[in-house]
């Protein structure tokens, strides 16, 4: 059913419905009249109608591998992630080493070269580069292409920027690894999860270098699904599943 401007009857029929939310899916169907009811409500359950930054919530499942991490749900400050590895010079969650080592070395087979340039990074890690961008850029600008500290996705150990056959990762798209991995990426259990078609989501601009890892079931699934963002599919496939 197309709720157009409806006022929002009929929300409790979606199946991941969250009763306290129930008035603001009213009030962000009123400004979004376009859009259907599931995912006005996979969007206000992710807090998409509030200001990024603005709206903080702190998560506390941290180890688990479906964490969401963006400009609304952040880490304590004190995480770090239980079971980190180094490969290739980065510190990466074990299943993601594996992953990530497998990934590499098919790429090479196939001709074409992947190399991790930065995966887990600390909090303080993270306060250093955002201060260092802050440098020459206001922060509008740097909350564009950097996280603030504890809202980084790197803190999780689950994430790796990579770089292709032209050194550093912003280099990626003039490389032929850019459409091997959008190609193959999945197949390894990673997702791309800056994409320029949901900039509007992340908050990010596209970032074709940062892979997250979330398990080859998951990956597959949104590639077949054509779902791009993990919030959406995390809230539509994940949590009523309670994983
Ligand atoms: N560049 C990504 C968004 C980060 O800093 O986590
Ligand atoms: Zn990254």
């Amino acid at each position: 059913m197309d709720n157009k401007i409806e006022t929002g009857v009929g929300y409790e029929e979606v199946d991941f419905f969250e009763q306290e939310n129930e008035e603001r899916y009213k009030e962000y169907a009123v400004i979004n009249p376009d859009m259907n009811k599931e995912e006005i409500v996979w969007r206000v359950n992710n807090n998409l109608d509030k200001e990024k930054y603005k709206f903080d919530v702190t998560v506390s499942n941290c180890n688990n591998l479906y964490i969401i991490v963006n400009k609304y749900f952040k880490l304590p400050e004190d995480y770090c992630p239980p079971d980190l590895v180094e490969v290739d010079g980065c510190m990466m969650r074990e299943v993601v080493a594996e992953a990530y080592v497998k990934m590499r070395d098919t790429a090479q087979k196939e001709g074409f070269s992947i190399r991790a340039t930065s995966a887990y990074r600390s909090i303080e890690d993270q306060q250093e580069l955002y201060n260092k961008f802050l440098l020459s850029d206001s922060a509008e600008v740097v909350d564009e292409t950097c996280a603030r500290p504890c809202y980084s996705e790197h803190h999780t150990g689950l994430a790796v920027d990579v770089e292709g056959s032209i050194k550093g990762g912003r280099n990626i798209s003039k490389t032929p690894e850019a459409a091997w991995i959008k190609e193959n990426c999945h197949k390894f259990g990673f997702i791309l999860r800056y994409l320029q078609e949901i900039v509007e989501i992340t908050g990010y601009a596209s970032e074709p270098w940062h892979l997250r890892y979330v398990g080859t079931q998951v990956s597959t699934d949104m590639k077949d699904k054509k779902i791009k963002s993990f919030e959406e599919y995390r809230e539509r496939f994940l949590k009523m599943r309670n994983i």
